[in-house]
Parts: structure tokens; sequence; C-alpha cells
């Protein structure tokens, strides 16, 4: 048994699959559409709604900080990734680099896991469209009720976010029914969600007023650490770049500078907003529902605000797609590998998408984001993303060991400082999370466990293969 834990999915298993399903996928793509494509996974609830949580709550404008601490952890586990993508360049993500590389057990816990970076990150999002909706109506003379836009609050059960679960499920309903991911659509979402931001920086600069960054870390240390645990969600998604691997016309070389570039803009332009945000705004006034759109309304900039509210809804529009698309991808990866039951990986006859976990997806992270507040799931998510993110920089460390001669077309600079650094700020990121969010996890990740070794570990068709051959061999004597 042992022995199937760690079982190794092998390379030319992963490249003939790649290779039925690709069907000639056009290889079109290159690192500036790459980098496009990053920036459009990342840039979203993030920046949009929990810095002014992360401000308001935790750190003050010291929020800026909080945004350098977990671009490094992000930085150091984006150099790992590169690696590993440049590596295996093959759609299926962090799931297929660790089942090829460290077994299926580990693969098993990173894919499950994964589940709370798209799925759960996909409802935090969800959450985060909700209130920039809310501000576009005000705006229209639109008052919806508190009680069908907010998740239920202490004093408050009989309510919940209905906007929230309501564009989860439309945007399942695309995926239902087959979106073709042009990467030109992508492109033209993304420049509207960077003009919004461009917006938000370029004319917020005119309204800051410096006494508003004095304290500037009003709750110390401490305050910004918990406020980069939670802000760490607005680099998620940096790791989508690699799922595209299979469109790319040189994936060594296009993969780690789409990875890398893509965050290195994103953390230039978070800074900059986390700054303008805090200078306009005292800490302690920000709104934590829609923060940017809000701080330009409370300056009498209406317009304004109501621009960057429409980037916000379209923007959040795109990473909720990405996001659930993401999750649906990795569902039917791991269901095709027979981790999870086939009807997974079954493609509806007509649309031919994954429709069940297309289905089943989008009804649980509708509700979840309509029951939960933004923050929690926000956390759960971040938690999940962090522990791959350490697995990842652990992988790449024991690999360089074990296997040093595989062919790595991009290598991590400084190993194993890297690994290390990664696994230190990621781990010192969750240790900030508050109790709450770990037993989230941990009965996240036992329930993961029950259903490997529940159903999983016999069903697996990597291990299936690896018996047959056993058994040819034994027979040809
Ligand atoms: N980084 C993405 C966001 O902030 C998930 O919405």
């Amino acid at each position: 048994m042992t022995e199937q834990l760690f079982r190794r999915k092998p390379a030319e298993m992963l490249l003939a699959e790649a290779a039925s399903h690709a069907g000639g996928l056009k290889r079109a793509l290159r690192a500036m559409d790459l980098t496009l494509l990053g920036v459009g996974a990342i840039v979203g609830a993030g920046i949009f709604v929990l810095t002014g949580v992360a401000a308001a709550e935790y750190a003050g404008p010291g929020v800026t900080l909080s945004f350098v601490v977990a671009g490094f952890a992000c930085a150091m586990a984006a150099l790992c990734y590169a690696e590993f993508a440049a590596m295996i360049p093959i759609a299926g993500s962090a799931y297929s680099y660790s089942y090829a590389t460290m077994g299926e057990l580990i693969g098993w816990i990173i894919g499950w896991d994964l589940v709370l970076e798209y799925a759960v990150g996909a409802a935090a999002v969800a959450a985060g469209w909700s209130g920039y909706l809310a501000v576009i109506l005000n705006g229209m003379g639109v008052h919806l009720p508190h009680a069908l836009t907010h998740a239920p609050e202490r004093g408050a059960l009989m309510q919940m976010d209905l906007p929230a679960l309501l564009i989860v499920l439309l945007v399942s309903a695309v995926l239902y029914v087959g979106i073709s991911e042009s990467a030109r659509v992508n492109s033209a979402i993304v420049m509207v969600k960077l003009f919004a931001i461009a917006v938000v920086i370029l004319v917020g600069v005119f309204y800051v007023r410096p006494n508003n960054w004095s304290p500037f870390v009003p709750f110390g240390w401490r305050g910004v650490m918990r406020g980069a645990a939670v802000i760490f969600f607005a680099y998620i998604g940096f790791d989508a770049v690699s799922t595209a691997a299979e469109e790319v016309v040189d994936p060594n070389r296009d993969l780690p500078i789409g990875i890398l570039a893509s965050l290195f803009l994103c953390t230039l332009l978070y800074l900059a907003v986390a700054a303008v945000l805090t200078g306009m705004v005292p800490a302690l006034q920000i709104d934590i529902k829609a923060p940017l759109a809000s701080a330009f309304v409370l300056r009498g900039l209406n317009v304004v605000a109501g621009i960057v509210s429409l980037g916000a809804v379209a923007g959040l529009t795109s990473v909720l797609l990405v996001l659930l698309l993401g999750q649906s991808r990795i569902f039917f990866a791991i269901s095709r590998d027979g981790l999870l039951p086939p009807i997974f990986s079954r493609i509806h006859p007509v649309y031919r998408t994954p429709y069940w976990p297309t289905t089943l997806t989008g009804v649980v992270v509708g509700v979840t984001a309509a029951l939960l507040p933004i923050q929690e799931i926000a956390e759960l998510a971040n938690i999940g993303t962090l522990f791959a993110f350490v697995l990842v920089c652990l992988g790449l460390w024991i690999l360089r060991r074990v296997d040093p001669a595989r062919p790595r077309p991009f290598r991590t600079p400084m190993v194993p400082m890297v690994p290390i650094l990664g696994v230190i700020s990621c781990g010192y990121l969750v240790l900030s999370l508050p109790l709450v969010t770990w037993i989230r996890f941990f009965v996240w990740m036992a329930l993961g466990m029950v259903i490997y070794f529940g159903y999983g570990r016999y069903h697996s068709r990597v291990e299936a293969a690896a018996r047959a051959e056993l058994r040819a061999a034994a027979s040809r004597g």
C-alpha cells in the first residue's frame, strides 16, 4: 500500500492524455498573453474589497506592508511553481505536477486542497461582486434590502447575500453550455479592470492627505501580519497561467515569464492602490464592502465611484469565471485519474462540457457565497492555497535532491534558499490566521482523507495500470 501512496503518475501517461484531449490545441499564446491572462485571474476581490477589511480592522495604512509581506511569500512560491510548470507543461496545474513528481497521496492532497483555492476563492469573489453591485444600484437610486444583500450576521441570522448566489449560478450556467475562452475577450475585460485600478490610483492620488498615514501601523507588526494573511487572497491566481500550458508557443520560456511578470505587475499596482486608499480615507472609516468606490463617494466623486464600480463588477465576473472553470477542470482531471467517481469527468453530449462538476461547484459555491461573510471565506481559501504553496516549495527541494538529472528548462534560483524562504513565509502567514479557519481547514482535509482511503485508493487508474503491467510481466515469466 505504501508503494501505491507514493506511486507517481508516469510522464508518458500525462503526455498521452495531453495529446488526446488537446486534439491539437492551437499554440498561439506568448509571454505577453500569459501575463495578461495572469493579471486577469489575479486582480479581483482581494484588491477591490479585502484591502479595506485589512486596513480598517487590522493593519491601518500599514496594509501597504501587508502587501509587501504577502507578495514576498507568493514570489518565493511562484519561483518554485515556475520550475514545475516548465518541467511538466500540461494543463492540470499543481495537481498534475505533484502527482507526477511526488506520488498519488500528495497529488490527491494538493488536488483536494485546490478546491479551497478555486471553489472557495470563487465564493469570496462573488461576495465581493455583490458589494460593488450595491454601489452601482445605490448610485441609480435602487436600494436592495439589507437582509437580501448580506450574509447572516450576529443577531441577524435570517438573511443572505442573494446577488452573490445569483452571479455564481449565472456564471455556472454559462460554463455549463460551454464558453470558448477566447484570449481576446479576456484581454478586453482585463483592460476594463486595469482601467478601474488606474483611475483609483491616478485620480485618488490627488485626494491623498498624508496625515491619514499616521499612525502608520496602529496595531503594530501583529496587525500587519494579520492583514497580510487576509490580503494574501489578492495574489491568488498566478498559477492559473500554467493551466494554459498546452496552448503556449514556447512553454519552457514563456510560462515562467508569464507567472513571474503577472505577479510582479500586480504587486506594483497593489502597493499603489493600498497607499492611495489609506491616504484618502482615515483607516477606521474605510468601507469594508466596496472600499475603493466608497472612498470616492466620501469625497463627493460619485461619477468616479461609478466607473470604479463598473470596472470592479466586470473584472470580478471574469475572475469568477476563471476560478469556476479551473475548479471543474481540476475535478475533471482528478476523476479521469480515477480518484473521484467517473461522473465528474462525464462530458455533456451536446455542450461538450464537464457538466456534473460544473453544476455541483456552482450550487455549493453559490450557497457558500450567500451565507458566509467574505473575509471568512477568503481566509479559508488562503489557508488552502498557502498549504499548497508550502507543499510545492518542499516538493521542489526534495525533487532536486532525489531526481537531479530530470531536465529543467527553468531552474528556480538559489535552491534551497528560495523554497525554504517560501515555506517559512507561507507558514508564518498560516500562523496569522484565526483558529476557526484552521478548524475548517482540518475538517476539509480530513474529509479528503476519508474520500481517498474510502474511494480513490481503490479506483486509481495509475495503480490499475501499474498492476496490469506487473501481471503482464509475471505472465511473460
Ligand atoms: N486574487 C483573486 C482575487 O483577488 C482571487 O479575487
